[in-house]
């Protein structure tokens, strides 16, 4: 029971949706806010605990979206919070690129240790957020293989810098009027093995040497685009490709690692090791910390001042790592992993409940995937969820995701489950009743087919 709840149930909705002092709140950060940033529905969260978040007007939510898939251990995991208080009492900053922290190489060394690198021998960078270090990834791989050329994914994110702007390709919109992007970087078909021969016969073929590609990045699991796993073999498939020409794979684990998947980096279900791994999100659960975990004599090629940043790795995120790997290792990751069985088993009777409206169901471990057969569809289920108190979020065309805190329980989750099978209904009685109709209007349904 979470200590904000008092005995409340969770989610428990106790005004209208956004509440009153939510809609006067919008309305001031709307003057003030940059408009650019997207917001998915309106709330106002004030404190969480575990998986349950109080908004500005007393209602609580259960969390299955986590703050975008990033607090792994729940809100104010008591570890976190004791971390971070204690750090922030004795030194909150110092630059850990001009001066020698004691708790940065600890960080560095337990991801090294963690990460599944190609060669065995690892060292790490660390920035302050996803798209810090898929920008060092990119100037690493250029810089240690003298190649200028890198290769991204059709429905990657890598974040919204120029760099990880033009690895990204999940959505037009994020290119849109904020051309040229960074030059030579080329976009694969994801996630099928036979989407490998693209390299061969369009890549290497028409547009680029092997010998000139510096690196190929992938998420293991797409995460903005969708969450989509690829096939087994896809990852095999690439890295075998990355040996023959001498091209460097990096794993974008900044959403699908962290213990998400069931396993610390979702490479590891593949027995796939990279040569560099990126992580942020998750790993300071909800502090700003990014890092990129690379082979040894990669991160060996660079020489003082090649990169560096003023906070990245900071004391009091950095605690926050610490405490967070604890706890992953500790047993969320098999939470994590027996959790998200429970929810595929939960959510595939969707499939046939509501066939047409509910596409598919995928997922691994905690990055769950409900696709339906319209962005308004899933637009409406978000909708619907939120005003029952489970918030859940967009991903990919027409897709909505479930993406909880590590921590959540069996009851927390057939909760979740309960209210999105909910969400879903009430949005599939208009829409299987206008399929219906149309269906009939064309003749093409029996009386039987059309109850279904
Ligand atoms: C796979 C992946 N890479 C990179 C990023 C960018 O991370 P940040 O928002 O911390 O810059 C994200 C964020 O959603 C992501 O999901």
């Amino acid at each position: 029971m979470a200590r904000i709840a008092q005995g409340r149930p969770v989610p428990d909705i106790v005004t209208e949706l956004p509440g009153p002092k939510a809609r006067t709140h919008i309305a001031f950060d709307e003057v003030w806010t940059s408009p650019s940033l997207p917001r998915a529905y309106p709330i106002v969260p004030v404190r969480g605990d575990g998986l349950t978040v109080e908004d500005i007007d007393g209602n609580l939510f259960l969390d299955f979206a986590a703050g975008i898939a990033v607090t792994s251990t729940g809100h104010a995991h008591p570890a976190v919070v004791d971390a971070i208080r204690r750090q922030a009492g004795e030194l909150i900053h110092f630059s850990a690129s001009d001066f020698y922290l004691p708790i940065y190489p600890e960080v560095c060394r337990r991801l090294a240790e963690s990460a599944p690198i190609a060669g065995g021998r690892a060292r790490t960078y660390l920035g302050n957020s996803g798209t810090e270090v898929v920008e060092a990834s990119i100037k690493l791989a250029r810089f240690a293989t003298g190649r200028p050329y890198v290769v991204a994914f059709l429905g990657a994110f890598h974040g919204r810098t120029y760099g990880s702007m033009s690895l990204t390709a999940s959505k037009a919109k994020y290119h849109a009027g904020f051309g040229p992007l960074l030059p030579g970087v080329f976009h694969a078909p994801f996630g099928r093995v036979e989407d490998l021969r693209w390299f061969d016969e369009v890549l290497f073929e028409r547009l680029a040497p092997a010998s000139e590609v510096a690196a190929i990045i992938v998420e293991p699991v797409q995460g903005e685009g969708g969450y989509i796993v690829p096939e087994d073999g896809f990852l095999e498939g690439l890295r075998a490709l990355c040996d023959r020409h001498g091209i460097l794979l990096i794993a974008d684990e900044i959403q699908s690692g962290a213990g998400r998947t069931g396993k610390m980096w979702a490479v590891e279900h593949w027995g796939v090791k990279p040569d560099i791994v990126l992580t942020a999100k998750g790993i300071a659960s909800g502090m700003p910390l990014g890092g990129m975990i690379a082979r040894a004599d990669l991160l060996e090629s660079w020489t003082a001042g090649a990169h560096g940043s003023t906070y990245g790795g900071n004391p009091v995120a950095c605690a926050a790592a610490l405490a967070t790997i604890d706890l992953l290792e500790a047993g969320l990751m098999d939470n994590a992993r027996i959790r998200g069985e429970q929810a595929l088993e939960g959510l595939r009777p969707l499939l046939s409940r509501h066939r047409g409206l509910v596409r598919d169901v995928r997922g691994l471990g905690l990055m769950l995937g409900v696709e339906f057969d319209t962005p308004d569809h899933a637009e409406e289920v978000q909708w619907a969820a939120f005003q029952r108190g489970l918030l859940v979020l967009e991903c990919g065309r027409q897709a909505v995701r479930m993406a909880p805190p590590l921590v959540v329980s069996e009851s927390e989750m057939a909760t979740a489950l309960r209210l999105f099978a909910e969400a879903v209904a009430d949005v599939a009685g208009p829409a299987e009743r206008e399929v219906r109709e149309e269906a009939e209007a064309a003749g093409a349904l029996t009386g039987v087919e059309a109850a279904g």
